[in-house]
């Protein structure tokens, strides 16, 4: 069937990654909780976690990243007119982190944050085409950046073992006339009635979570949005060259996949030495994906994301670089 695109076309023209240097693994942690390797990995699929040095602020992941994916790119600061970070960890709460992030590259144009949680990448991603479709802004760098060892408890086991902190970029330009690269489908949505299931509450530091609750909701959200941008964008599960989903949780993976009919050769599984990084972690994964020689241009790509709020958003990308 004859495909649309569902905004103006674009390419991904490069992609960049930051991780903290410091790894945490699974035995690190269980020196001093109440937990162990074996518990970890095998319900989670996690091994260690990347976790932030005092110099390594959001900021300073997103820049390192974002420079790489300009290099990547082989474009300039100057060539950029947007920067989106999607980000749950501010350095500051003002200005934005992107408007520190474009002062540290030089580039000219609008910057803004969006908080979106593990789904802020996807969502800053829609923004960001329909930006390029709508309005003159014609090259973004979309950020995805979090640090949540700074919201975690070290001393609670059921979050402390899940969560790893860094940041991946994207540059996502204008296509050529002609082209049919960029947006297919998308799908967003929430249920912001449970957010407690995944929340900072006003008055803690700390993150709380009800992983059951979590897991459960989670699964069912990315086939059911999943289910739903693949309908908007006229794709069939079988013709999806790569499932690009938010890196939660190995089982949560393996189970939405299995319930789309996405095969593991098709599905990007990218939490072992990451664990949950929040915003980055869809693009921290489509990294790896570009890395491991697994993307194309003309490729279908599914994106999926669930996370905090409680929320969850989709897209499926005809890739192109
Ligand atoms: O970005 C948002 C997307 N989604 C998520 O982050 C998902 C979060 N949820 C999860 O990943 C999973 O729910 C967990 C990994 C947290 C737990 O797995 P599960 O299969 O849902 O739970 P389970 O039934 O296997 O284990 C629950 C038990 C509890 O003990 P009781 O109450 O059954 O005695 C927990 O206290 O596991 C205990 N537990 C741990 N035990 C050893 C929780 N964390 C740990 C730990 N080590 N680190």
């Amino acid at each position: 069937m004859t495909r649309v695109l569902a905004g103006g076309s674009f390419r991904v023209s490069g992609l960049g990654a930051a991780l903290p240097g410091d790894l945490v693994t699974n035995a690190d942690l269980a020196a001093h909780l109440d937990t162990s390797d074996a518990w970890i990995r095998s319900r989670t699929g996690i091994h260690a976690r990347h976790r932030a040095g005092p110099h390594d602020t959001t900021t300073a992941l997103a820049v390192t990243a974002a420079s790489a994916a300009l290099r990547d790119a082989d474009l300039g600061a100057a060539d950029v007119n947007l920067v989106v970070v999607a980000t749950a960890t501010p350095d500051t709460a003002c200005p934005a982190t992107a408007s520190r992030v474009a002062r540290d590259l030089g580039t000219t144009g609008a910057s803004f944050d969006l908080n979106g949680a593990c789904c802020g990448f996807v969502h800053a991603l829609l923004v960001a085409a329909s930006l390029i479709g709508a309005t003159t802004v014609d090259t973004v760098l979309v950020v995805g950046a979090d640090r949540f060892s700074s919201l975690v408890d070290p001393a609670d086991r059921s979050t402390a073992v899940l969560f790893g902190d860094g940041a991946a970029a994207v540059v996502l330009r204008r296509g050529e006339p002609g082209d049919d690269f960029g947006l297919l489908g998308s799908d967003l949505g929430g249920e912001p009635a449970a957010l407690g299931v995944l929340e900072v509450p006003p008055t803690a530091r700390h993150l709380r979570m009800d992983g059951p609750e979590l897991f459960r909701r989670a699964t069912r959200a990315l086939v059911a949005s999943s289910a739903a941008a693949l309908t908007r964008a006229g794709v069939e599960a079988d013709e999806v060259d790569l499932f690009v989903p938010h890196q939660a949780n190995a089982r949560i993976i393996a189970a939405a996949a299995d319930r789309l009919g996405i095969g593991s050769d098709r599905t990007m599984l990218d939490v072992a030495e990451r664990a949950n990084t929040s915003a980055a972690s869809v693009p921290l994964a489509l990294h790896a994906a570009q890395r491991d020689g697994r993307l194309d241009d003309g490729d279908l790509v599914l994106l999926s994301a669930v996370g905090a709020g409680l929320g969850w958003a989709s897209a499926v990308v005809r890739w192109g670089r």
